[in-house]
């Protein structure tokens, strides 16, 4: 459903993405990895179009979008989840929800259900205020509900497992993995963690602006079991597993 095609990107002389090719199908789970300043930001921000690639091309569902701004992108229902959720002052879950749903012309959305897909109880949540009082767990999983409530043909999410602890990110995963088995939504999510890249269909290792490889789940992670062997086990509880992926044993 997308085609990234000899995708670079300078900015101000450096070259952050070097000849990107990447292609992703429907419905699957991709997660991005790699270590810090490989470019995996920029390239999530170049397929939205906040960042306006120097040479390459971006094809959606048979259409090229290179030229296309944000807007444009996320009218034809491609979303980006940032790493720190917004938080929007005087107004309710429900209402959050229901603008979410609206301005997408989804008419027929059940808020309840919404709650109920992402883990939180709708009775609890629905009159919240959407503000600082929500756990950084209970944002995330909010914000999740807003991407559902906007039926996304592709949701980016940027290192969602940022500024929350641990229980709150196994409940994002389980989301995750239900979102994935319920919904066609095409999902890449950045991240590092060992459980997350467990939800993934396709892994792709970003380095130096490069996708270093594009593998199944099953080889990346038996392959990251060979070279290491886990050190988690020599004593440390959150310890390396592979340069930078975190075990989260
Ligand atoms: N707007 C920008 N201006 C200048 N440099 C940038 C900009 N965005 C990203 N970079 C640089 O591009 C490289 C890749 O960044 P990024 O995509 O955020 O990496 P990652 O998400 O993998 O940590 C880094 O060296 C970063 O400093
Ligand atoms: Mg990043």
């Amino acid at each position: 459903m997308l085609q990234v095609q000899n995708l670079t990107l300078e900015i101000e002389g450096n070259r952050i993405l070097d000849d990107i090719d990447l292609n992703l199908d429907r419905k699957k789970l991709y997660v991005i990895t790699g270590p810090n300043g490989s470019g995996k930001s920029s390239l999530a921000k170049a397929i939205m179009g906040m960042y306006k690639p120097t040479a390459g091309s971006i094809i959606f569902e048979d259409q090229d979008i290179t030229d296309f701004n944000i807007t444009e992108r996320a009218n034809l229902k491609i979303g980006y989840a940032f790493q720190q959720p917004p938080r929007f002052k005087g107004i309710t879950v429900e209402e959050l929800l229901e603008l979410s749903a609206k301005n997408e012309g989804q008419k027929d959305i059940e808020i309840c259900d919404l709650l109920l897909d992402v883990g939180l109880c709708a009775q609890d949540y629905l009159h919240r205020q959407v503000d600082g009082s929500l756990s950084g767990g209970e944002l995330k999983r909010i914000e999740l509900a807003t991407v559902l409530a906007r039926r996304l043909k592709l949701a980016i999410f940027d290192e969602p497992e940022a500024g929350i602890d641990l229980w709150s990110f196994q409940k994002l995963a389980e989301t995750f993995d239900m979102i994935h088995e319920k919904y066609d939504t095409t999902i890449v999510i950045i991240s590092h963690q060992e459980r997350i890249l467990k939800l993934a269909d396709e892994v792709i290792v970003m380095r130096e602006g490069t996708i270093a490889e594009h593998t199944t789940q099953d080889k990346f992670l038996s392959k990251i079991a060979r070279d290491a062997d886990c050190r988690c086990r020599q004593g440390c509880e959150k310890g390396a597993l592979y340069d930078e992926v975190e075990c989260y044993r």
